[in-house]
C-alpha cells in the first residue's frame, strides 16, 4: 500500500519553529512505523533525524508521538494505526526539548532518575537474615517489584504526563516508579527507605501527581507508574509523613466522607491548610468565589442517609490498606 507520512521536522540551525513535511512510501502489511522511518531516511531524505537501536521494544530509544500518543515506533504497526486513525502523523516526544526532528533531549529525564538515587542504600538487615552474600542476591519470595523493574526508560510516560507539561520540575512518573522499585526491595534498610520517602515529600515529589493515568495508558511495558506513586504515598502515610498538603488532602477527604458521607467543601480547605493565618489568607479569595457561586455547602450539614454503610466500607478498606 502507498501511504503518506506527515512528520514533524525541526532543524535548530535553520528553522525557527517546527513544521510538518509529507513523505510517500510503498509499504507492506507488516511494516512498523520505525521500519518506514528508516526507509524514508534511506530513500527520501537522509537528513531526517531519529533515534533507535534494538528495533525490538527493548532499548526504549525510539519513543515518539504517533498519531497523537506516545509509542515505541519499533512496535507500532502501520496497518493498525491506519485502521484506527486513517492517517500517519509522527512527531517527537512532547514536553521535552527537541534536538532535531524526532530526537529529544533526555537530559532532564536522566537527571530526575539520578535524583531518586536508583541504587540500594544503607542495607544491613538482609545480611542478618540471609548471610554475607545477601547484598548481591534477592530471593524470589521477597521480590515484589510490581513490574516496575520492566521499565526501559523510554520517556513516553514523562512526555504524556499532564503535571510535567505545566511543571517541568516534577520528578515525573518514570523516576518515581524507579524510587518505588527500591521501596519494594527487601535488601534496603528501613532507615534508608524512610530517607528515600522523606525526600519525595518535597515540592515536585509524589504529592504533585494528579492521578490522570496517562502514564499508565502510554507505558509500553505495563509498568503502571501511577500505581507506583500511590504505593509511595501509602508507604509515606504508614510512616507518619502527613504534613504535606497532598497527604492532608487525602486524610481530610477520607475523614469527611467517614463523618458525613460526602465531601464538604466548606471544611475541606481547613483540613488541608489548618488554621494557620497565612494559609487561610491564601485560600480566602477562592473561598469567596465559591461562596458567591453557591458552591459552599452548610459546614454543619446533615450526614447522608446510609452513612453507616459508608463507614463500614471505609473501615473495611482501612483494614486492607491505608488511603493514598
Ligand atoms: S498519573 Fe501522575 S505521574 Fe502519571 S501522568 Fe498523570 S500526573 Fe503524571
Ligand atoms: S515507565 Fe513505561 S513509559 Fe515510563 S519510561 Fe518506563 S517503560 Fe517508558
Ligand atoms: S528501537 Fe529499541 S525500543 Fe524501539
Amino acid at each position: 500500500m502507498r501511504l503518506t507520512f506527515t512528520i514533524q521536522r525541526f532543524n535548530p540551525e535553520v528553522d525557527s519553529t517546527p513544521h510538518p513535511q509529507e513523505f510517500r512510501l510503498d509499504v507492506g502489511r507488516g511494516t512498523t512505523v520505525l521500519d518506514a522511518l528508516i526507509r524514508i531516511k534511506q530513500e527520501c531524505d537522509g537528513s531526517l533525524a531519529l533515534r533507535y537501536s534494538c528495533r525490538s521494544a527493548i532499548c526504549g530509544s525510539c519513543a515518539m508521538t504517533i498519531n497523537g500518543s506516545e509509542k515505541l515506533a519499533c512496535r507500532t504497526s502501520l496497518r493498525k494505526e491506519l485502521e484506527r486513525h486513517g492517517r500517519i502523523t509522527i512527531a517527537p516526544l512532547r514536553n521535552l526539548p527537541v534536538i532535531k526532528d524526532l530526537v529529544v533531549d533526555m537530559g532532564s529525564f536522566w537527571k530526575k532518575v539520578r535524583d531518586v538515587h536508583p541504587w540500594l542504600t544503607g542495607s544491613r538487615e538482609p545480611q542478618k537474615r540471609y548471610g554475607a552474600t545477601a547484598q548481591l542476591t534477592i530471593l524470589p519470595k521477597d521480590s515484589h517489584f510490581h513490574n516496575v523493574d520492566a521499565c526501559i526508560m523510554c520517556g513516553a510516560c514523562v512526555a504524556a504526563c499532564t503535571v510535567h507539561e505545566v511543571s517541568k520540575g516534577f520528578a515525573g512518573p518514570a523516576a518515581l516508579a524507579k524510587a518505588d522499585r527500591f521501596l519494594s526491595d527487601p535488601r534496603e534498610s528501613s532507615s534508608a527507605t524512610r530517607a528515600r520517602l522523606s525526600a519525595l515529600q518535597e515540592e515536585n515529589g509524589i504529592w504533585d501527581c494528579t492521578r490522570c493515568n496517562f502514564c499508565v495508558e502510554v507505558c509500553p511495558k505495563d509498568v503502571k507508574p501511577m500505581e507506583a506513586i500511590i504505593r509511595l504515598r501509602r508507604a509515606s502515610l504508614e510512616r507518619g509523613m502527613t504534613m504535606t498538603g497532598g497527604a492532608r488532602h487525602i486524610l481530610g477527604f477520607t475523614d469527611l466522607v467517614e463523618q458525613q458521607g460526602r465531601l464538604n467543601e466548606a471544611i475541606m480547605p481547613l483540613k488541608v491548610v489548618g488554621f494557620a493565618p497565612r494559609g487561610l489568607l491564601r485560600i480566602l479569595p477562592l473561598g469567596i468565589k465559591m461562596f458567591l457561586k453557591g458552591k459552599i455547602p452548610n459546614p454543619l450539614g446533615h450526614a447522608l442517609p446510609g452513612l453507616s454503610h459508608i463507614q463500614a466500607l471505609i473501615r473495611r478498606v482501612r483494614r486492607a490498606a491505608p488511603p493514598a
